[in-house]
């Protein structure tokens, strides 16, 4: 256990960066689109589909960790009452998990809506406000000390 606990975490770490970074991409090209009155442009629709692909990806090994490999988690999870008293476990037991969970409905809802508009800046508006609030969620959420425990922005 000890071993997937170590893999998981590793892979829940490091694909941060590939969210952060499609989540940036999606930003600076609807920015770009609006500003400039362009088309939706495939660059675009592949920014949106790696950042609901890294999102996903995000979430089950998120899901993965707080249910079976992490020790924090699973020990917040064997009395909950106690966790909510202790401030760490209580940021990953529900403040990290829940607003992640939030920001992936938001970013997965914000991608139909994109979808089914036909106007390119239609696109691109939706594309701002849905990714950007679900953008926010997470580096509030992400441990590097913004809120909650520190955590290493690399780990080895
Ligand atoms: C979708 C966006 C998410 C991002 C960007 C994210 C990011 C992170 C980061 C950077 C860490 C620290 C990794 C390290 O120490 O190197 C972490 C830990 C963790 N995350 Fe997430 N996470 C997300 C979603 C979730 C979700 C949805 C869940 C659970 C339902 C979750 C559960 C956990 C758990 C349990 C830990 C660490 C536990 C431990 O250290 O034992 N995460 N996350």
């Amino acid at each position: 256990m000890d071993s997937l606990y170590k893999i998981s975490l590793l892979i829940h770490s490091w694909n941060r960066w590939a969210v952060l970074i499609a989540g940036a991409l999606v930003i600076i090209y609807a920015i770009k689109g609006l500003s400039s009155g362009s088309a939706y442009k495939p660059v675009s629709r592949k920014s949106m589909f790696y950042f609901i692909l890294t999102m996903h990806l995000q979430l089950l090994v998120g899901l993965f960790l707080y249910f079976v490999a992490s020790p924090i988690t699973t020990h917040a999870l064997s009395d909950f009452g106690a966790a909510m008293k202790d401030s760490t476990a209580r940021f990953w037991a529900v403040e990290h998990a829940f607003l992640n969970i939030i920001a992936v409905v938001l970013a997965q809802t914000g991608s139909i809506i994109v979808k089914r508009k036909s106007a390119d800046r239609d696109k691109h508006r939706i594309s701002l406000i849905w990714v950007g609030i679900a953008l926010f969620l997470i580096l509030l959420m992400i441990p590097m000390g913004l809120m909650g425990p520190d955590r290493p922005w690399f780990r080895f």
